[in-house]
């Protein structure tokens, strides 16, 4: 069966992590959209949500909670995370509180991805320069193709 798959994103300081919503959407046929531009009502409509911002201090950014926030308990409706950062997020320890809040909403997480981003948060010349970079973009299709057979 077809997943009717959504992704909600929030990419503020270099689009690194609208390049990799981008790349996810595109092989799963995916809804895109930014969480500026969400009615909730989009999310009952959809099997798979994709969560995904950059990570600021520590956490994904607020307007995804905030969107959280207002949803209802949710039956049967499965999710990932997703996140780009300045510093290598091996354990996914920066998903915890997004992980933790879509769990409490009754949410299944069936997946998790993280790359670098582009950082210029820290030094003016910046981190992680190119990044997410073609490998990454392609991993990030690798990881959203796996979902479908989970
Ligand atoms: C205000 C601010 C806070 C940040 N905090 C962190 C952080 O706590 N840990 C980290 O690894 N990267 C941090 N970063 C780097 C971003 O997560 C990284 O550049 C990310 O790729 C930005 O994604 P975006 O371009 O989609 O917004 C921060 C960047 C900014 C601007």
């Amino acid at each position: 069966m077809k997943l009717k798959t959504l992704i909600v994103y929030y990419s503020e300081h270099h689009g690194n992590t609208k390049k990799v919503a981008r790349a996810m959407a595109e092989v799963l046929n995916a809804k895109l959209l930014k969480t500026q531009d969400i009615d909730l009502g989009i999310i009952s409509q959809h099997d798979l949500i994709g969560f995904g911002s950059g990570i600021y201090w520590g956490r994904h950014h607020k307007q995804l909670f905030d969107i959280i926030d207002r949803l209802p308990n949710q039956i049967y409706k499965k999710a990932f995370i997703f996140s780009t950062s300045g510093a290598a997020n091996k354990s996914m320890s920066f998903h915890e509180h997004l992980k933790s809040k879509l769990s409490k909403k009754g949410f299944e997480i069936i997946g998790e991805f993280s790359c670098l981003g582009f950082d210029t948060a820290i030094s003016e010349s910046g981190i992680n320069k190119g990044k997410p970079n073609d490998k990454d973009l392609n991993k990030a299709k690798e990881f959203a193709l796996n979902l479908l057979s989970k």
